[in-house]
């Protein structure tokens, strides 16, 4: 493998090895000296067109715990603002030694493109509303090690999915190990049933968030995005909010286990309540300090083949 775009075409074989190699890369961090000279010598960039705290910040941590040498790179202050264009600053950035670039941008397939045109691997930050790899990747590895395993388990995805890469991501990653998957939304944020069931006739797609908690083993509530929201799709944000936030009444309802999850930045008081994401069932902060350990298994991983 050289690129890694999405999780549809990895096997549940690869996502278990991923899962397995981050384990090891865990102990790494939890050692006084985080690092190991795996990629001494390697150079990665980080090229990110759209804003980021955890993705980005993450990515550099785990690309200087294996010794590379890592280069962050954003539109703003660079040459892009002089119309420079994307493949153009690719290849500026492969003439300058890049040996991996990992990329989040607000178009939808704007790596796939990008991976066309670079000699190295290409890693998906994010890409518009389409798909976020290493976020589902991170969110197995954290409900892995939670809760011993993903088959089985009942998983509820809550909220914007219509604009959601991390539910997408999510549903490929989440199905691919074994799980059984609700989409839970207002119908203006979930599109036709019948597009999601095209790919996953196993889902279950529903708008009522009280109902499909009951005994959930894993609820995973994600942000409207509201830089993404065309007019007329958000009734109102108090509508919203009393029909799909995460609320602490609605998680006593799910199983006793059951895990609390958001793939950040929240509005809280928005799809969660300040109090819920602050829980012992929360894990929110758990799966952010999580991405450093999933991304140096990848970052490991594509090195090597
Ligand atoms: N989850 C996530 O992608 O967060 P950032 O936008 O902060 O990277």
């Amino acid at each position: 493998r050289r690129h890694v775009l999405d999780l549809d075409d990895f096997s549940a074989q690869e996502i278990d090895e991923i899962l397995e190699t981050a384990v090891s890369m865990k102990e790494v961090l939890g050692r006084a000296i985080k690092q190991v000279p795996t990629l001494r010598g390697k150079t990665i960039v980080n090229m990110f067109f759209e804003e980021s705290t955890r993705t980005r910040i993450s990515f550099e941590l785990a690309g200087k715990a294996l010794s590379a040498n890592v280069v962050n790179f954003t539109a703003r202050g660079s040459s892009v603002e002089k119309g420079e264009s994307l493949i153009d600053t690719v290849r500026t950035l492969q003439a300058l030694g890049a040996d991996m670039l990992v990329m989040r941008h607000s178009e939808s397939g704007a790596p796939y493109l990008v991976a066309q045109h670079f000699h190295g691997s290409v890693i998906n930050a994010g890409d518009g509303r389409h798909a976020h790899p290493t976020q589902a990747l991170l969110d197995l590895f954290t409900v892995r090690q939670r809760l011993g395993r993903i088959e089985g388990l009942k998983v509820v995805i809550v909220g914007d999915i219509l604009h959601s890469r991390v539910a997408r991501s999510d549903l490929w990653g989440f199905t691919r190990m074994g799980a059984l998957v609700t989409l839970c939304a207002p119908q203006t944020l979930i599109g036709p049933e019948a597009f999601w069931k095209a790919t996953w006739p196993d889902l279950t797609i529903t708008s009522n968030l009280d109902e499909c908690v009951r005994d959930a083993d894993v609820i995973m509530t994600l942000r409207l995005q509201k830089e993404r929201m065309e007019a007329g799709l958000l009734p109102s944000l108090r509508e919203y909010t009393r029909f799909f936030a995460i609320t602490a009444e609605r998680v006593a309802r799910a199983a006793p286990h059951c895990l609390v999850m958001h793939p950040g930045p929240m509005n809280e008081g928005v799809e969660i309540m300040p109090d819920v994401a602050v829980s012992a069932q929360s894990v929110i902060e758990e799966q952010v300090a999580n991405g450093v350990a999933v991304r140096m298994a990848l970052l490991y991983r594509l090195s090597g083949e």
